[in-house]
């Protein structure tokens, strides 16, 4: 039996590829920042939930290395967590840049670190970026969501040749728009406590 491993698993595309993946007859390591809050994929056979915040080196580590030892491996790896954040840059604090950063773009470099060793020692894997039709074009307002989605673009193209030789697949999906908490609780406005009106119209 494979078994799949994923970041954001507490909704949207996350939870739908738990759902799915196990649909299939695939063991699911589902990774989430609240595990204890969620009521449905703790009840799929062969699901295990696991805490994992992705800007957190401790919690990468301890939950990655958890699910191999349950499961007894990680044959492949969603990306998946992120989050955007709009409105105009000039008015986006370092601390809300660095954060989206953080989210989308090291978060993925933490996790796949992270596993590597053990992709590495298997001589097999497969990475699954989830990056966004955003990390091919740009919309205005943007700016800073774009920015991390293109990076991990670049990242994943480079990798893919990277670890080609050691039989690691590195791979990019690249959804538009999907119904899911991403335009509701997943999207941070810049600060709009600010004194710049010249954006308003
Ligand atoms: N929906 C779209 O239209 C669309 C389009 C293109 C790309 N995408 C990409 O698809 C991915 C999933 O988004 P979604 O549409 O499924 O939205 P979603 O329903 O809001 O799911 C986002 C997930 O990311 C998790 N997350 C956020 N920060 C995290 C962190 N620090 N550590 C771990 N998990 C974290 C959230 O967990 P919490 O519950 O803890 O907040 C949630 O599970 C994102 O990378 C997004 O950029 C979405």
């Amino acid at each position: 039996m494979k078994t799949v491993l994923i970041t954001g698993s507490s909704s949207g595309i996350g939870k739908a590829a738990v759902q799915f993946f196990q649909s299939k007859g695939w063991q699911v390591a589902g990774t989430m920042r609240r595990p204890e809050n969620e009521t449905e994929l703790n009840r799929l056979d062969n699901v295990k939930l696991y805490a994992l915040d992705v800007t957190s080196n401790e919690s990468v580590k301890t939950a990655i290395h958890q699910a191999i030892k349950d499961f007894g491996g990680i044959d492949v790896v969603v990306n998946n967590a992120g989050y955007g954040l709009a409105g105009p840059f000039e008015t986006a604090t370092e601390e809300q840049i660095a954060k989206q950063y953080d989210t989308n773009l090291f978060g993925v470099m933490r996790v796949t670190r992270e596993v590597l060793p053990h992709f590495r020692a298997r001589k097999a894997g497969r990475f699954v970026n989830i990056t966004s039709i955003g990390g091919l074009i740009a919309l205005p307002f943007n700016s800073l969501y774009h920015g991390t989605k293109w990076a991990l673009e670049g990242f994943t193209e480079s990798l893919r040749f990277e670890l080609e030789p050691f039989n690691i697949k590195v791979r990019l999906v690249e959804p538009g728009g999907v119904k899911t908490d991403f335009a509701g609780r997943s999207l941070v406005m810049t600060n709009t406590d600010t004194d710049i009106k010249d954006y308003d119209q």
